[in-house]
């Protein structure tokens, strides 16, 4: 599979937007979230699905954490974490349209803010469980983000990356979707996964995974139910999600190498 096979917007409702839109179909992340918000939830989306295969059966058990959701768009992972037992949380969005459909979820309701991840209106030091589901390309000044989640998460504190994977970049993939009259791609900016975790670690947190996951069968049915099964197979060559779990040293001097965490880590 090459880039040049992968043009085709229409994948784009899929949640694997590709190359090949025009300029005028590129748009911030402001004006995309703000089109994309009233189907984000409903969008047959393959990625967040494949995201949450893994990452669900890690955070099964979250009673007694103090979970913090940045970037958390419609409320996807905080209305998840809160039934596991959060016994409290906080969703930050940027986007009035994607908290507008978060604030209509009983367990979210009251629990978000609008602010941007990189000047956090959160006390310091609260927070032992954090989420950043695919928002991480939209952080133009990730520094900035991980200082403020630095700032405040506890010493001890599991925070959960996902997003695109950078090699799905490389292969012409975006993000994007497709609403009543075209297909759009948001802005993103590409960071190799050494960039990424190489800011985590000059914030205080050790990588203690960063996995890699591809498309399987059970994303297959998302792909069909999108009327787009004839592309599963070379999209599931593609690197597609990147995970990394971060845990929050006590000290700047305790950061140490990250390793590979094959199974992941429970909590
Ligand atoms: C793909 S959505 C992910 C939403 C949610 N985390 C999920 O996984 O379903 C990306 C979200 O990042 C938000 N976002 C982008 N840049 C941001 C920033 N600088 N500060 C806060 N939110 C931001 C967008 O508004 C959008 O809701």
């Amino acid at each position: 599979m090459n880039g040049t096979e992968n043009i085709d917007p229409s994948r784009a409702q899929a949640g694997a937007a590709v190359s090949g839109l025009d300029a005028s179909s590129l748009v911030p992340a402001a004006e995309g979230y703000e089109r994309w918000a009233s189907t984000y939830d409903h969008d047959p989306n393959p990625l967040l699905a494949r995201e949450e295969r893994y990452l669900s059966p890690l955070l099964l058990d979250v009673r007694g954490k103090r979970i913090l959701d940045l970037a958390c768009g419609t409320g996807r992972w905080l209305e998840k974490l809160m039934a596991r037992g959060g016994v409290s949380g906080v969703g930050i969005d940027c986007s009035f349209a994607m908290l507008r459909v978060a604030k209509n979820k009983d367990a979210v309701t009251g629990r978000v803010a609008r602010a941007g991840c990189e000047s956090l209106p959160l006390r310091t030091a609260y927070f032992d469980l954090a989420i950043c589901s695919f928002a991480l390309a939209h952080i133009g000044d990730l520094g900035s983000m991980v200082r403020e989640l630095a700032r405040v998460t506890m010493a001890g504190a599991d925070v959960f990356v996902s997003d695109l994977h950078p090699d799905a970049y490389t292969r012409g993939w975006g993000v994007g979707f497709r609403d009543k009259n075209r297909a759009m791609q948001i802005e993103t900016v590409r960071r190799s996964i050494e960039a990424i975790v190489s800011v985590f670690r000059a914030n205080g947190f050790e990588c203690m995974l960063n996995e890699t996951l591809w498309l399987g069968s059970p994303e297959q049915r998302v792909f069909e139910k999108a009327g787009k099964a004839h592309i599963f197979a070379d999209a599931s060559q593609v690197p597609a999600v990147l995970i990394c779990h971060f845990r929050r040293l006590a000290s700047q001097a305790d950061v140490q190498f990250p390793r590979k965490h094959p199974e992941g880590v429970r909590l």
